[in-house]
C-alpha cells in the first residue's frame, strides 16, 4: 500500500480555526509597528547560503546543523532562509538604501526554516515578525524596541506572562577578549564539562553559558562575566538603555550569560521569556549588530532588531486563554432560497445588502435542497437570522427574516427596507 501524503514533519498546516488568531497577532503588531514608524518590507525566502554562512556565522548551530541548504538546477548553492535579518540588511546593501547614513525602520513576516527536533513551540518551518532598524547608533532606538514590543504585550493581554532578560556584548573587541579569559577559564575545566559545551568551547565558546546542563552551569558560577570587559562606551550605552526602559517603568533582568545564538550581535541584547510553554519559553529575541552590514561589505552602518516567534505566541495567547471571542463570530445572516426564480433573485438581493453593508457576513445557500436541508444548514452555521425567499415572497417582494437563536417571530420585509432594517436588527455583536 502507497504511504499517504503527508507534510514534512516540524512543518504545520494553520488551519482555517487557527488563522484568525493569527491574523489578529499579525494586524495587531503593524498597526502598532507602523504607529512608531516602521514600514513593511517583504524579502525573498530563498537566498544564497554564503549570506547566512557569512552573517550569522560559521559554528553557531543555525549554520552548522540547522539550514535547508540545497543545490539548484544550476549547480548553485541555495538555502531557505533561517531568519529575517541577513535577507535584509542584503537587501540594504544592494538597494543603496543605507547609504549616507539614511535612517531606515523596517518590519517583515513570513516563515523561517531551520532543521531543528520539533517539539512543542520548536517547528521546522515557523513564522517569525522580525524589526530592524539602520544608521541609528544610539541607545534610545535600542529602547524604543523594546518599549514597542512591551506595548504589544500589553495590546493583546500578555504583559504579566513575559519578562525582559537583558544584557550587554559590549564592542567586539570586548567581546573576544572576553572569550578568551573565558576559553582559558573553561579549559582548565575541560573534563567537568558536558559534551555538548565541550564542543562549543572550540567551536562557538559563549555558546557555553547557555548550557542547560547543571553541572556546567555550576562550573560557570565563577567563571569571569561579560560585564567586567565591557568597554566604556558599550557600558555608557548599556546605561542609556536601561535608563530609558526606567523612564517608561519597564522592569528587566540583567541576565549575563545572555548571548544569543547568533553571530553578529555586539552590544545591547535582549529577550522576552515566559514560563508558561515549558522549556520554548523565548517569544522575542533580538539586539544589535553595527558589524553585519561592513561585515558584508557595506560602509560602518549600525543596526539593531529583534524577531518574535509568531506560533509561540499564538500558543501563548491559546494558553492563557486571551483569544478574543469575536475573532471566531460567526455569520450574520444565512441566505435560504427556493425555486430558480427565488434562487436569482436571492443572490442580486445578496449583492444589493453587501453595497448597503460592505461588513456584513452573509452566507448564501449554494445547491438547492427542501425547506428542512436548507434551514438545516443555516442553524449549522450559527448564523443569528436566516432569510427566506420562495415563490411567495418572491410575488411580493419581500423577504422572511427569521431569528435563528431566539423564539422571537419570523417577520417578512420588504426588499427596498432590507438593509436599513438589517443594520437595526443585527447591531451590536455583529460584523457591522
Ligand atoms: P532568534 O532568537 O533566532 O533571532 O529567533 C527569534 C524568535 O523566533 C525566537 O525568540 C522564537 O520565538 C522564534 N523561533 C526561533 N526558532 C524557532 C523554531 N524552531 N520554532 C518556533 N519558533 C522559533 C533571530 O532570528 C534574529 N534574526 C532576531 C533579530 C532581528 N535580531 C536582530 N534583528
Amino acid at each position: 500500500m502507497s504511504k499517504s501524503l503527508q507534510a514534512i514533519r516540524g512543518m504545520n498546516d494553520i488551519l482555517p480555526e487557527q488563522t484568525p488568531v493569527w491574523r489578529y497577532l499579525e494586524n495587531t503588531l503593524a498597526a502598532l509597528l507602523e504607529g512608531y514608524g516602521y514600514r513593511e518590507i517583504r524579502l525573498p525566502i530563498l537566498e544564497f547560503t554564503e549570506l547566512f554562512a557569512r552573517g550569522i556565522g560559521e559554528g553557531t548551530d543555525v549554520v552548522d546543523k540547522e539550514m535547508y541548504t540545497f543545490l539548484d538546477r544550476n549547480e548553485e548553492s541555495l538555502t531557505l532562509r533561517p531568519e529575517g535579518t541577513a535577507g535584509c540588511v542584503r537587501a540594504m546593501l544592494e538597494h543603496g538604501l543605507t547609504g549616507g547614513g539614511q535612517v531606515q525602520k523596517l518590519w517583515y513576516a513570513g516563515p523561517m526554516f531551520r532543521y531543528e527536533k520539533p517539539q512543542k513551540g520548536r517547528y521546522r518551518q515557523f513564522h517569525q515578525i522580525g524589526v530592524e532598524a539602520f544608521n541609528q547608533p544610539g541607545p534610545d532606538i535600542d529602547a524604543e524596541l523594546i518599549v514597542l514590543t512591551w506595548r504589544l504585550w500589553q495590546r493583546l493581554g500578555l504583559a504579566d506572562a513575559v519578562t525582559l532578560q537583558l544584557n550587554s556584548l559590549g564592542s567586539s573587541e570586548a567581546r573576544a577578549a572576553y572569550r578568551d579569559a573565558l576559553v582559558t577559564y573553561l579549559q582548565a575545566r575541560f573534563e567537568q564539562l558536558d559534551e555538548d559545551s565541550q564542543r562549543r568551547l572550540t567551536t562557538n565558546p559563549l555558546r557555553v553559558l547557555d548550557s542547560k546542563v547543571a553541572t556546567t552551569q555550576a562550573l560557570l558560577a565563577d567563571a569571569p562575566t561579560l560585564h567586567d570587559y565591557l568597554d566604556d562606551e558599550s557600558r555608557a550605552h548599556f546605561e542609556g538603555v536601561k535608563a530609558r526602559l526606567d523612564a517608561v517603568g519597564i522592569r528587566y533582568e540583567i541576565n549575563n550569560k545572555l548571548v544569543r545564538g547568533l553571530d553578529y550581535y555586539n552590544r545591547t541584547v535582549f529577550e522576552w521569556v515566559t514560563d508558561k510553554l515549558g522549556s520554548q519559553g523565548t517569544v522575542c529575541g533580538g539586539g544589535r549588530y553595527d558589524g553585519l552590514v561592513t561585515q558584508f561589505g557595506g560602509k560602518p552602518t549600525p543596526g539593531v532588531g529583534f524577531a518574535m516567534g509568531v506560533e509561540r505566541l499564538v500558543l501563548l495567547l491559546e494558553t492563557l486563554d486571551l483569544v478574543p471571542a469575536s475573532l471566531n463570530a460567526p455569520a450574520d445572516l444565512y441566505l435560504c432560497a427556493f425555486g430558480e426564480p427565488a434562487e436569482l433573485a436571492a443572490l442580486a438581493l445578496a449583492e444589493r445588502l453587501r453595497d448597503a453593508l460592505p461588513t456584513l457576513r452573509l452566507l448564501v445557500n449554494a445547491g438547492g435542497g427542501s425547506f428542512k436541508s436548507q434551514f438545516k444548514k443555516a442553524d449549522k452555521s450559527g448564523a443569528r437570522f436566516a432569510l427566506i425567499l420562495g415563490e411567495d415572497e418572491l410575488a411580493s417582494r419581500v423577504v422572511g427574516c427569521k431569528p435563528l437563536r431566539d423564539d422571537s417571530e419570523q417577520q417578512n420585509i420588504a426588499w427596498d427596507a432590507l438593509s436599513e432594517h438589517l443594520a437595526a436588527r443585527l447591531g451590536a455583536g455583529s460584523s457591522l
